[in-house]
């Protein structure tokens, strides 16, 4: 069976509308989030409604989490706590209640699927050091688990290692639009990139289809009407920089 992988979509609903046309376009239902619904963008309620009619198989994000309880942004830069207080105020009851009931995990099979990192709640994989270690982590924990899906850095990146050689650093694929082949005795981490603020120079949606039986992913950018989620975020009264950035990809 064929699923899709989404993350970060970070109330950007143009992003998101667009995204989930294309996975019905691919004819796939099921749709895996890995979470940050919510924080910076001008539509937390339309994408938490989206979540829902569309059954989401969904994680919380440390976003999600701070909208609940404004005590989570310690860490948070001054525009990501404007953001995220905006959020809490504008955010209805039963989507605050959907959000509170998110896992922070889902197993399935052979798969993980987690916001941040193996290693801790908020931690980032950000290098071929840090998925080395989570990838030993995976093995170590959920020895029966040969993929784990992770999002939070915003960045579209696969990792993998082979089981016989997890002290080592983990290897980064070269990605591009080709399909991927899950080999035998190597375990992946797979970020499918963000939906709704990429960070990595790309202004694109992007997510990732999985195929179960043929063991293979390829990932899909989506443009989607960027000026038109940008001036939302002015017209809400949220910073300039959260709308300057969709258009950089930084
Ligand atoms: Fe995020």
């Amino acid at each position: 069976m064929r699923f899709s992988v989404i993350s970060d979509i970070h109330a950007n609903l143009e992003a998101l509308s667009a995204v989930i046309e294309d996975i019905s376009k691919e004819n796939i239902t099921e749709i895996y989030c890995l979470g940050d619904l919510v924080g910076y963008g001008a539509n937390p309620n339309e994408c938490v409604e989206i979540a829902r009619k569309h059954s989401f198989k969904c994680i919380r994000g440390n976003h999600d989490s701070a909208a609940l309880d404004l005590r989570k942004t310690e860490s948070y830069n001054s525009y990501a706590i404007v953001a995220i207080k905006w959020t809490h105020d504008t955010l209805s009851k039963s989507n605050k209640d959907f959000l509170i009931n998110l896992p922070f995990k889902i197993i399935h099979k052979n798969l993980l699927f987690i916001h941040d990192a193996l290693t801790g709640r908020d931690k980032y994989i950000l290098n071929t050091i840090d998925a080395g270690t989570n990838l030993e982590l995976m093995n170590k924990n959920h020895p029966e688990k040969n993929i784990c899906f992770f999002g939070h850095t915003h960045l579209k990146v696969t990792y993998t290692q082979k089981i016989s050689n997890l002290k080592d650093k983990a290897a980064e694929l070269k990605l591009s639009s080709d399909i991927f082949k899950i080999l035998d005795g190597s375990i992946y981490l797979i970020n499918p990139g963000a939906v709704g603020q990429p960070r990595d120079g790309g202004v694109e949606a992007s997510y990732v289809i999985f195929d179960d039986e043929k063991n293979e992913f390829r990932y899909k950018p989506v443009k989607y009407d960027i000026p038109k989620a940008q001036q939302k975020i002015i017209d809400a009264g949220l910073p300039k920089y959260l709308s300057d950035r969709l258009g950089t990809g930084r």
